[in-house]
């Protein structure tokens, strides 16, 4: 989180102070980095110099339409699982022939949205998906260009709701079936297949299972073409690890996990879609929540804040850990252990417990770090909490670029019927 320092004991995201931002934006609210994304993206992209790539940034993991613009403007696609997402990468500016659309369940009226929007590639997952692709690319009399996502069977060894790549996962096509759903989609005259696709989960911290999967793709697309298939790209999906924990030792670099790519599938003559969400947001985006209680019971100190668990779920849902800074820097003495709670009625409302901190007090700010990926996308009004705002820093200049709405917003989305006295 290099754009994410200290300057004067004050925290700051780039050259803004974190509390200029919050005084104006209220609390809590995502702060995102232009200049972390970019690194991110130049990096990642970089990595792959010399090969035929396609980045396509996974929409999922952070789908503000100016942060889909920044990373646009840097050249990246998109790897979108909805039609809500195929909107917003279009309203951004990515153009469709950089889009791929994955996930289990595409409907017909997403379907029929990306054929004319003219996506770079469905990736599908089931058969009765390929049929309905099918039909309504003939209804549409086009041709849906496809990679069938193969389920490798392999351990990506990461907490089991992101792993995606076990047999026993919902995700892609047995891959020892593989062969006999090929042949089945050539036939179809709505589909037109282009590739091979895999993605075996998130938070990948070993590059072996990724190694693995990309060998099993490399020995399909030999097989395929054996069997007289045109296969000239594979996607390899995303799925890359961040550092969360200042501890923890760092997820392998781009460069290695691109060193994997040249081995396994850099000789195919393929061009190669990746999927990163993650490894671009992640660590270019912070939640500032403002301390609104600190609370002693004598066994513990709770620090409860203004953020909670529909503002940013990852650690109520997976136990995953954030580190907590606080904005104003703490000298380092008088520490104590914190548990850092939000306000809503349920004990699994925690952002973390026993943390070392300073001493806090109602007011302070502070700030859940690694928050760019997967916080303000699953975020939820429950409790009738306002979605969080976003806000987007470049330099010493922010934007909103996502305002809090009112509780008029809010309500007016929903009526009482006539019937109800
Ligand atoms: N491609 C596909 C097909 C995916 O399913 C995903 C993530 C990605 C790419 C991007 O993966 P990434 O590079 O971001 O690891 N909410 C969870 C993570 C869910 C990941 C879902 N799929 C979390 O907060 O950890």
């Amino acid at each position: 989180m290099h754009h994410f320092n200290y300057v004067g004991g004050v925290l700051h995201v780039e050259d803004m102070p974190v509390p200029e931002m919050a005084e104006q934006v209220g609390t809590p609210f995502y702060c995102y980095s232009t200049a972390t994304l970019t690194r991110h993206f130049t990096v990642f992209s970089g990595a792959f110099d010399g090969m035929d790539t396609v980045v396509c940034y996974s929409v999922k993991a952070n789908s503000n339409i100016a942060v889909l613009r920044t990373l646009a403007s840097l050249g990246s696609g998109a790897d979108i699982v909805s039609g809500g997402e195929l909107a917003r990468a279009m309203k951004a500016g990515i153009p469709a022939s950089k889009i791929v659309f994955s996930g289990v369940g595409k409907t017909e009226d997403e379907m029929r949205a990306a054929l004319a929007a003219g996506v770079l590639q469905f990736n599908v997952e089931s058969e009765p998906e390929l049929e309905l692709l099918n039909q309504v690319a003939v209804d549409m009399v086009l041709e849906a260009p496809v990679a069938l996502r193969i389920n490798p069977d392999v351990d990506a060894k990461t907490h089991e709701k992101i792993a995606t790549g076990k047999s026993e996962n919902k995700f892609g096509l047995p891959w020892t079936q593989a062969r006999d759903i090929y042949a089945r989609a050539a036939a179809l005259p709505g589909i037109r297949i282009e590739g091979v696709d895999v993605h075996i989960g998130s938070q990948l911290t070993d590059l072996q299972p990724l190694e693995d999967a990309f060998v099993r793709v490399a020995e399909l697309v030999s097989l395929l073409r054996e069997d007289g298939h045109n296969i000239t790209r594979v996607d390899l999906g995303g799925g890359l690890g961040i550092p969360y924990h200042p501890e923890d030792p760092e997820p392998p670099h781009p460069d290695a996990y691109a060193d994997v790519v040249r081995r396994t599938v850099g000789d195919l003559g393929c061009q190669i879609v990746f999927e990163p969400g993650r490894m671009i947001a992640g660590n270019a985006g912070i939640m500032v929540t403002r301390v609104v209680y600190v609370k002693e019971t004598g066994e513990r100190t709770f620090a409860i804040l203004d953020g909670a668990m529909n503002d940013l779920a990852r650690p109520s849902l997976y136990g995953s850990y954030h580190h907590i800074q606080p904005v104003k820097e703490d000298a380092g003495d008088d520490m104590q252990l914190v548990d850092f709670v939000g306000p809503v009625c349920e004990t699994g409302d925690t952002f973390a417990t026993s943390r070392e901190s300073g001493p806090l007090q109602a007011g302070d700010l502070v700030a859940i770090m690694s928050a760019g990926a997967y916080g303000a996308v699953m975020a939820s009004s429950y409790n009738t909490r306002p979605l969080t705002p976003e806000v987007l820093v470049k330099d010493d200049q922010f934007a909103v670029v996502r305002r809090r709405p009112d509780y008029e917003e809010i309500l007016a989305q929903e009526s009482i019927p006539n019937w109800v006295d």
